[in-house]
């Protein structure tokens, strides 16, 4: 009795041992699904206009973000695409126009304009291998796939950079860059001991064409920007002979006084960022063959129409003056240069020539506050917003 009691107890913590093993093993069997299905699925976000903006500063309310799904182990990647991610998103001032209810983007559409990413998976797209960092002008969405379209239009990074350097793929070896780089190389086309006035100088472009204009050309630099703070941040860089606060002469005639007092000796280039009051003075004190880039005119994206300006065509004879404006999707598509600007500005980058300035935000819920700063001037260098 003893011995068959015995069995029984033997018997049944055989089978309560033998139990406990099929659960713990079916929970470790759950527990893999789920965390595989939780581990697989990424949150996408996207940038998203709510409403078109014709006048005025945005605002935080016109854009929203917009969440979906992904599952990069399963998604399916067409041939000759890719699926990348995001890494860093650009704020650029040329995208005020593309929210206006004419133009590009119309609500509830996702933005997209000027990124920098990796590559996470490959399917027979030549010259990409997975892990490759890359820029170019994207829907602003955190991952996606690109279709061999795509892939064509955007460009390699990881020949100049790493991913610990990836904001330079929307700055410096970006559009950003491509601008400097195209307006001052190519369209002002600098001639030793000229002087040059560069306006926005604390901003992406300006900044980069005054430090380009001052350690590559050694030119005589003259640059404006809005408010104490930045003249001394522009006059501590070494980059300038004279920094010009435009927000304390308020009329074309200050400003132009304010532009002799900087430049006795007149000026032979301008890089025009800002348009109104600063065109008008660099053009008053532009000596004979002068060279005006007409690179943006950001004092007028916030208008409901473009103000009218009156130009005397006098000087552009007298003078031999050249007014030239330009886009940099000529320089990033290879058509002017076939690719020297970023091969000459990663050079100059290492050399220490040039050196990148941001203004960085966390985060691409917050790229519209991002964005506006650009038109409240609160940024100083390249707006970055890091996914
Ligand atoms: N042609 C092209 O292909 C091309 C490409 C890129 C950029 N762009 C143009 O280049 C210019 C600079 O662009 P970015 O990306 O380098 O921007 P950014 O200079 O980094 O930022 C914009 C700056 O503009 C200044 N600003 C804003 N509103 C102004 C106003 N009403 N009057 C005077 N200044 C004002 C502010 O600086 P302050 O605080 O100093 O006022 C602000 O920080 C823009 O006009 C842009 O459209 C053209």
């Amino acid at each position: 009795m003893q011995y068959v009691q015995s069995t029984c107890t033997v018997q049944s913590t055989y089978i309560r041992e033998f139990q406990d093993k099929v659960k713990h093993n079916v929970v470790l069997f759950l527990d893999s699904i789920v965390s595989k299905l939780v581990m697989s699925t990424i949150t996408v976000k996207s940038v998203a206009l709510v409403n078109s903006v014709d006048a005025g500063i945005p605002t935080i309310n016109d854009f929203t973000i917009v969440e979906s799904t992904i599952d990069p182990e399963t998604v399916e990647v067409p041939i000759g695409g890719l699926l990348v991610t995001i890494l860093v998103v650009s704020a650029d001032p040329y995208l005020r126009g593309l929210i206006r209810s004419n133009s590009a983007f119309k609500p509830n559409g996702i933005i997209s304009g000027f990124v920098a990413g990796k590559v996470l998976k490959v399917n027979q797209a030549d010259k990409w291998v997975e892990g490759d960092l890359f820029g170019g002008n994207l829907p602003f969405t955190t991952h996606q796939i690109l279709f061999a379209g795509s892939v064509a239009s955007i460009w390699k990074l990881s020949e100049f950079i790493d991913e610990s350097d990836i904001s330079a793929g929307i700055g410096i070896l970006g559009m950003p860059g491509a601008t400097a780089f195209g307006g001052l190389c190519d369209v002002l086309r600098p001639e030793p001991g000229e002087t040059i006035f560069v306006s926005a100088a604390a901003g992406a472009v300006g900044g980069l064409v005054a430090s380009i204009a001052k350690t590559v050309y050694g030119l005589r630099v003259i640059g404006s920007c809005g408010g104490e703070d930045k003249v001394k941040l522009l006059q501590s860089s070494g980059h300038f002979d004279e920094v010009i606060d435009y927000k304390k002469h308020v009329t074309a005639e200050e400003l132009t006084s304010a532009l002799k007092a900087a430049a006795p000796k007149g000026i032979d280039m301008y890089f025009e960022n800002v348009g109104g009051i600063h065109f008008e003075a660099a053009l008053s004190v532009l000596n004979d063959h002068g060279r005006v880039a007409v690179c943006g005119q950001i004092s007028e994206y916030n208008e409901a129409k473009p103000k009218p300006f009156s130009l005397n065509a006098l000087p552009l004879i007298y003078k031999s003056h050249r007014i030239e404006g330009f886009i940099s999707s000529s320089w990033l598509s290879g058509r002017i240069g076939q690719g020297k600007w970023i091969k000459d500005l990663d050079r100059w980058y290492k050399e220490g020539k040039i050196s990148k300035h941001e203004t960085v935000t966390e985060g691409i819920e917050n790229w519209p506050s991002a964005f506006i700063s650009l038109f409240e001037g609160t940024n100083i260098g390249k707006v970055v917003v890091r996914v």
